[in-house]
């Protein structure tokens, strides 16, 4: 069983798939850790992150594998390390790039079929490029203002910083030329804005259960 979470930044996406792995007992794949491993690279070899021959030039000899909480960048844990305003940053101007995202999509779909008892895939392209036939699609949305007020909370700092963080990068990330962080035609729009982590859940289960069972 496969379910592919899809949406922008502070949408709830993390909070939801580990909860909706937890509860089917299969993996949680968290596939914009695997940008962010990269976008570290990045910021350590100082090249910059707009330089798209630069960046899919480090492509080759790279090593990134994720899984159940657990990020490693060349066989380094850097999970620690992803969460910072810089690489979080960097990692959606990374994302833009072609090469890129056709290395992350191979890799990311041998880690989901490699997963036993499939996976639930949260990302930006899951259901519209990684995983076409996922069992089920979710795409996860809030207001943009609950958006920055969930990641002030998460990461600390003003709802202010949040805001602009959110905005620039769901204008990276939904204007990019090659796989744009849009909902899937056949997913399940999930406006979280109101809701419980509960609420959400439930909501992913059920509509789980109507597609096994139509
Ligand atoms: O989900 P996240 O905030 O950790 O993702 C960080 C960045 O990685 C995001 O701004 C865009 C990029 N990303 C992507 O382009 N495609 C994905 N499937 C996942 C993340």
């Amino acid at each position: 069983m496969i379910i592919a979470v899809d949406g922008p930044a502070g949408s709830g996406k993390s909070t939801i798939a580990a909860a909706v792995a937890k509860r089917l007992e299969v993996g949680h794949i968290d596939t914009g850790a695997m940008y962010r491993a990269l976008a570290l690279k990045v910021l350590r070899s100082k090249l910059p992150p707009e330089d798209a021959s630069g960046v899919t030039r480090l492509l080759p000899g790279t090593d990134i594998s994720v899984g159940d909480g657990r990020v490693h960048l060349d066989g380094e844990p850097v999970e620690g390390l992803i969460r910072t305003p810089e690489v979080t940053a960097v990692s959606s101007v990374v994302a833009q790039h072609q090469p890129v995202r056709v290395w992350m999509v191979d890799r990311q779909r041998k880690v989901v079929h490699g997963a036993p008892g499939g996976a639930v895939v949260e990302g930006r392209d899951i259901g519209t490029v990684v995983l076409p036939d996922a069992d089920l699609k979710v795409y996860l949305t809030a207001s943009e203002e609950q958006r920055a007020k969930r990641r002030a909370a998460e990461r600390g700092g003003s709802e202010a910083e949040a805001l602009m963080e959110v905005s620039s990068r769901d204008a990276r990330d939904t204007a990019r030329e090659h796989s744009p962080l849009r909902a899937a035609d056949d997913a399940v729009v999930i406006d979280t804005t109101d809701l419980s982590i509960d609420e959400v859940v439930d909501s992913v289960l059920q509509a789980m259960r109507e597609r096994q069972h139509p």
